[in-house]
Formats: C-alpha cells, sequence, structure tokens
C-alpha cells in the first residue's frame, strides 16, 4: 500500500484493518505513558478496540478527506498521527498524535506533522491547522512549538482525563504563515 518517507528509517502509512494489531500491541505496552494524556486509553481492551478506531478514521476520509497514518520506525509501528476531522466551510482541521515511549526523541511527529502540514496546505489548500496540547504537556507543545505554531489561547477545563479535566493549550499555524 501507499507509504510517504519521513527518512531513511521512517515512514507513514495510512492505517488499514490489518494494522489494528500493531496499534493494540503499542498501546498496550504503553498504558501508562500514554494515559497521562489521551482519554481513550483505558477504553481500549482488545484488538477489536483498536479495529473499531481504524475503521472509524477510515468513515471519517470518506466522510470529509481526513487522514490518519501509523507512524513506522525501522519496521515497527511507532505512534499514529490523524487529522480530527475536516472543516471544508472554514478549510481547518486539527492534528493530533502519539509515540511509544521508546520511539520518542528521533523527530519522528515533528517530521510527520510536517508531511502534514505540506498536504494540508499544498494538496488541500486549507487554511488553518490547530494542535491542542495540554498546558503540562511540554513534549507536544515542543512539537507545535518547533514547526512556528502560535499559541493562540489556552481552553480551560477543556479535556476530561480519567479523573481530573485538564487544560488544553491551542496552537495554529495559517497557509500563509507555512513555508514548508
Ligand atoms: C507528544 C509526543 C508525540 C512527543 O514526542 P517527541 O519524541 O518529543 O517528539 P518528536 O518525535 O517530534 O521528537 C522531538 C525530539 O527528537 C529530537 N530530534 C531528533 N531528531 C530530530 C529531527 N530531525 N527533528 C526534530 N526533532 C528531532 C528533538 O530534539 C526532540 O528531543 P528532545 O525533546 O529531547 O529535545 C510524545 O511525547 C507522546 O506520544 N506523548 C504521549 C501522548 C501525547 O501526549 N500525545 C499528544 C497529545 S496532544
Amino acid at each position: 500500500m501507499f507509504t510517504c518517507p519521513l527518512n531513511a528509517d521512517a515512514c507513514l502509512k495510512p492505517l488499514e484493518i490489518r494494522h489494528a494489531t500493531d496499534i493494540y500491541n503499542l498501546i498496550d505496552s504503553n498504558r501508562q505513558h500514554l494515559r497521562r494524556w489521551l482519554p481513550f486509553i483505558d477504553k481500549t481492551r482488545h484488538v477489536i478496540d483498536s479495529e473499531v478506531f481504524v475503521r472509524a478514521v477510515q468513515n471519517q476520509f470518506i466522510l470529509d478527506g481526513s487522514i490518519t497514518a501509523g507512524i513506522w520506525y525501522k519496521k515497527e509501528m511507532a505512534g499514529i498521527i490523524g487529522m480530527h476531522s475536516i472543516n471544508w466551510q472554514n478549510r481547518a482541521t486539527t492534528i493530533g498524535y502519539w509515540l511509544g515511549e521508546k520511539f520518542q526523541g528521533k523527530g519522528l511527529v515533528t517530521l510527520s506533522v510536517r508531511k502534514f502540514l505540506d498536504y494540508s496546505f499544498r494538496d488541500l489548500n486549507l487554511c488553518r491547522v490547530e494542535i491542542k496540547a495540554g498546558t503540562k504537556n511540554s513534549r507536544s507543545r515542543a512539537v507545535a512549538e518547533r514547526l512556528s505554531f502560535r499559541h493562540e489561547g489556552t481552553l480551560r477545563d477543556a479535556e476530561w482525563l480519567y479523573d481530573r479535566f485538564t487544560d488544553l493549550e491551542v496552537y495554529a499555524i495559517l497557509k500563509n504563515d507555512w513555508i514548508g
């Protein structure tokens, strides 16, 4: 199937149903790491939950063209990056991502977001791409800042994470600001 190279060791592959086991195993071996910032970890209990996720993102692609891809590093699934949906009225989208703990520190998500920005602005002609990161999620905020997203503000108590609300920082980059 189609792959998009990130560098000599890494690539993006649009999610397919056969990737569900890789997704589930990656989540299952990184529960503590991912649970800190992602709300869906405790609801992912069996491979079928990851199959449901893949079907949902495939349907979202059919509905509005949003892409979700696996991030692969040296033939192992390292994480996921995806558009939550595309708002065609306003030509805007929001990107989310996560990596298994051992795949951090290699630039994989920064490279992946770069590819998503190229695709969003050049191919889809979107105007605005957002990233929302927990206020204390310094690694996620660093991804947005490294790519020159502008910090636009704080959404207070915007996400429920298991036992507490967390504030989200909104970052955005506009087509006119993206130099690729
Ligand atoms: C958020 C998350 C994806 C960030 O991962 P990350 O590895 O820090 O981000 P990147 O893959 O872009 O890598 C950047 C790191 O690689 C280094 N790096 C190496 N080569 C690089 C390159 N070519 N380009 C950019 N950075 C590179 C950077 O210096 C940085 O390391 P540092 O933090 O030690 O300075 C990860 O911490 C995660 O999955 N967390 C849990 C889930 C989560 O929070 N998701 C986001 C919800 S909003």
